[in-house]
């Protein structure tokens, strides 16, 4: 088995760059990482574990993706394009002092994401897609802030929205924050899935499986892959510093899904019927989860 954790003699500094030994800082730590390693866990390696510091710069990131946001609460309604709410975002972060992250990562052509009714998520704004009364939208904003990402989505109902489509809605948060509330040190990532996959298969509702959440905070997307199917005790252990983000895809009808062959990007729900989308952001305490996005 692969040992993750580097031997560091005692009296060394400590690897996190406290400048304190490392016999007083992180080896208690590290031991105890390693004890679920040896029992066979996933277990995160240093790379993954953000000092105080990049929390901070991670935090400071977040208050800009939640400005976006906030901006766009303000002002969505019947009637706007996707572009308008992608100006909003892009003016919004740069404005801040942010870089809007999505914006040429891996080709992607826009500041943001706006997925509508049985788009699932990475719809791409354009002048086209007119938002109307009924409409489900998810605005997902990512953010870079002196080389910092922040992550998170919103769902919106437009006007008039169906009780059906609002319940979606409405369950999916829920989801998020049940899943919110599995999250402490030295449990699994599982543990935080399972509660998520429950409450949306008790209302009747399917989760993508294909895509979810990721680490986050140096890069846009880092390791883990965070899956909102999984069982209790499987995947990654969950320690101090570790950030990731909870946003599961929950769909009304069936769990399967495709890519948009045209755009690349966009995934909708194989059967049409709607999916909703919330996505936090959130760093791993000592006693339980700083959320830094919502
Ligand atoms: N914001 C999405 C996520 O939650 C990623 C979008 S990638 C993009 O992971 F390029 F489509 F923006
Ligand atoms: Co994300």
């Amino acid at each position: 088995m692969r040992n993750t954790m580097p031997k560091i003699e005692r009296n060394a500094p400590c690897w996190c760059g406290s400048g304190r030994k490392y016999k007083t800082c992180h080896m208690g730590f590290d031991e105890k990482i390693r004890k679920f390693e040896l029992e066979g866990h996933i277990v995160p390696d240093r790379s993954l574990i953000k000092t105080p510091e990049q929390i901070e710069g991670i935090r400071k990131s977040s208050v800009i993706n939640r400005a976006c946001l906030d901006a766009v609460a303000e002002a969505i309604h019947a009637g706007m394009t996707t572009q308008e709410i992608d100006d909003i975002v892009y003016q919004t972060t740069v404005s801040m002092g942010g870089i809007p992250a999505p914006l040429h990562y891996e080709g992607y052509p826009k500041s943001v994401c706006t997925s509508i009714n049985e788009e699932v998520c990475h719809g791409i704004p354009d002048d086209r897609h007119i938002l109307k009364d009924g409409d489900i939208i998810n605005v997902d904003c990512s953010t870079i802030l002196n080389g910092y990402f922040s992550d998170s989505s919103r769902m919106f109902c437009i006007g008039d929205v169906s009780p059906e489509k609002r319940r979606l809605v409405e369950v999916t948060k829920e989801c998020v924050e049940l899943g919110l509330k599995e999250v402490r040190p030295w449990r699994f990532l599982g543990d935080m899935a399972d509660a998520v996959h429950r409450h949306a298969v008790e209302n009747g509702y399917t989760v993508v499986r294909e895509i979810g959440g990721h680490g986050i905070g140096l890069e846009f997307h880092e390791d883990p892959f965070v899956s909102f199917v999984s069982k209790p005790g499987t995947e990654m252990l969950m320690v101090p510093g570790l950030c990731f983000t909870i946003e599961p895809m929950v769909n009304m009808g069936t769990d399967r899904i495709y890519e948009d062959e045209k755009n690349g990007w966009t995934i909708y729900t194989a059967d049409g019927k709607p999916s909703a989308q919330w996505e936090i952001q959130l760093v791993v305490t000592e006693t339980g989860a700083e959320v830094l996005t919502w």
